[in-house]
């Protein structure tokens, strides 16, 4: 697949689209691009797997209908969030007095504050690092000297019990949780999968957002959502010679033990989700910037130019009229590369809590668990091309970016549009700057591309010649 050279360049993305975690996210600049090139303004767009909602704010900027759905509700939610007016004064207000209430709190005090070693003064601990299991260290950056420092630990985190409500979800069935991880995080629950003490914080934050009065409570639940994957057990500490004591990430897409790990402070992040270089003020911001003027109510978009619909749903049972859409571009799920759904409990368990309309629907998801399941995937994907079949207008295209660097998921790609009357008209790679399901799969030193498949109503069939150098060339 080498041989199909990039049509685009990426570029940065706006820190809108960095500010929450969403495995597999497409660049936005040739996002844009193609819905340009295969498309009128005015027209209307189709995204069914809409994702973080790329099409959607693309949509609106290119002047386009966009018609979005996802089965994971928290595509409606950022699209919700994105889409209010607020008073960066008055949010600040309210995100102060979370942070002063938990501070507040003897458990906060006794876990998550320590004396500076450089100025003496009382400051917030950033994380605990683990090795082998065995607490190491602690660091901070002090609040008053400005010092980053690293030193051996003298008190670990302790809780003996929860004040506010916290999550609670068996995830012993799903595919993305090993056994022996399970034993190690403590059972069966997900909430074993934070230390205590800092489900204790979190559970402290997200009670005090509660309190607080939209929009500024979905703003805040948002930033909430940002740090919760980043106070697990699932954490890993960056190397000595990175320098950077103060951070982490959760990079497997599983949910994975580590016994060197960092354990980090739930209200320090939350200030970093707020406050920092990506978190929601710089988002808000960017999207001020970035995006046209719009306004959402009840899942509609109105603007002067355009207007379009999100829709939280099964794909399959959704109904659109026929030959009513003149573009669909999407990224349609690869086979079990990203169990979306299963990973997204950990986001989605906090979000259904404070909006239960946001309920996720594990049953419905078009994913390949295991290989009794690939012929589900299959007719599923069969069905999917079959609705983008009856809605688009003759004319119309059907844009997929697809990647997998196994076989078997091209082949069941190919087979469902097989099933279909769709010919494969053009193909074509583009590198990614950055993190998609692409480098989450790959081995070590393998490009990192995303592959581009257009669908017409009419006209020559490549998926032969297409078919032939995927399955002669290795390194797909
Ligand atoms: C590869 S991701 C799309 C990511 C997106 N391109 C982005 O930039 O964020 C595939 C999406 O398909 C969604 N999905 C899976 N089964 C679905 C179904 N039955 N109906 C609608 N969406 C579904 C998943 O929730 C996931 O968000
Ligand atoms: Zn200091």
């Amino acid at each position: 697949m080498n041989n199909y050279k990039n049509r685009y360049s990426e570029t940065t993305r706006p820190t809108m689209y960095r500010a929450l975690k969403y495995w597999g996210k497409k660049p936005h600049n040739i996002w844009n691009k193609l819905i340009c090139e295969y498309s009128n303004p005015k027209d209307i767009v189709f995204d069914p797997f809409a994702g973080s909602g790329l099409t959607f704010f693309e949509c609106i900027n290119a002047g386009r209908f966009p018609i979005i759905s996802d089965i994971n509700p928290l595509t409606d939610f950022i699209i919700d969030v994105y889409s209010c007016s607020i008073d960066y004064k008055e949010l600040n207000n309210y995100f102060v007095k979370i942070i002063d209430s938990v501070k507040a709190l003897k458990y906060y005090k006794e876990n998550y504050m320590c004396r500076c070693k450089e100025c003496g003064s009382q400051t917030d601990i950033y994380n605990y690092a683990f090795e082998n299991d065995l607490c190491i260290k602690i660091s901070y950056k002090c609040m008053h000297c400005g010092a980053t420092v690293s030193e051996p630990i003298n008190q670990i985190p302790e809780c003996d019990k929860f004040e506010f409500w916290v999550p609670e979800y068996d995830i012993s069935k799903f595919r993305t949780v090993c056994k022996s991880s399970l034993k190690k995080f403590g059972g069966n629950d997900i909430k074993n999968i934070w230390p205590k003490s800092a489900l204790q914080i979190s559970s402290a934050i997200f009670h005090y957002i509660d309190d607080v009065p939209e929009p500024y409570k979905k703003v805040l639940t948002f930033a909430f959502l940002q740090t919760v994957h980043l106070t697990t057990k699932m954490c890993a500490s960056r190397s000595e010679t990175t320098n950077r004591p103060l951070s982490t990430s959760w990079g497997r897409p599983a949910y994975m033990y580590l016994k060197n790990r960092l354990e980090q402070n739930p209200l320090v992040q939350f200030i970093r989700a707020y406050s920092g270089p990506n978190g929601i003020v710089n988002a808000f911001k960017s999207r001020d910037m970035y995006l046209k003027p719009y306004s959402f109510k009840n899942n509609i978009l109105f603007s002067d130019s355009v207007s379009g619909i999100s829709i939280c749903g099964d794909i399959k049972s959704l109904h659109l009229a026929e030959q009513s859409v003149d573009l669909i571009i999407t990224d349609p799920p690869y086979g079990d590369i990203i169990q979306y759904g299963e990973l997204s409990v950990i986001w989605n368990i906090w979000l259904t809590k404070m909006y239960p309309k946001y309920k996720i629907n594990l049953n419905d998801e078009i994913i390949v668990k295991g290989e009794s399941s690939e012929n589900k995937y299959l007719e599923d994907m069969t069905a999917v091309f079959n609705i983008c079949w009856s809605v688009l207008k003759d004319k119309g295209k059907c844009i997929l970016t697809f990647n997998s660097n196994n076989e078997k998921d091209w082949k069941l790609l190919f087979n469902s549009i097989e099933n279909t009357h769709f010919s494969i008209v053009d193909f074509f790679a583009q590198n990614n700057l950055r993190s998609s399901e692409s480098n989450v799969s790959a081995k070590s030193g393998q490009a990192i591309s995303d592959y581009y498949i257009v669908l017409s109503k009419t006209g020559k069939d490549k998926s032969v010649n297409l078919k032939k150098s995927i399955f002669s060339e290795s390194g797909v």
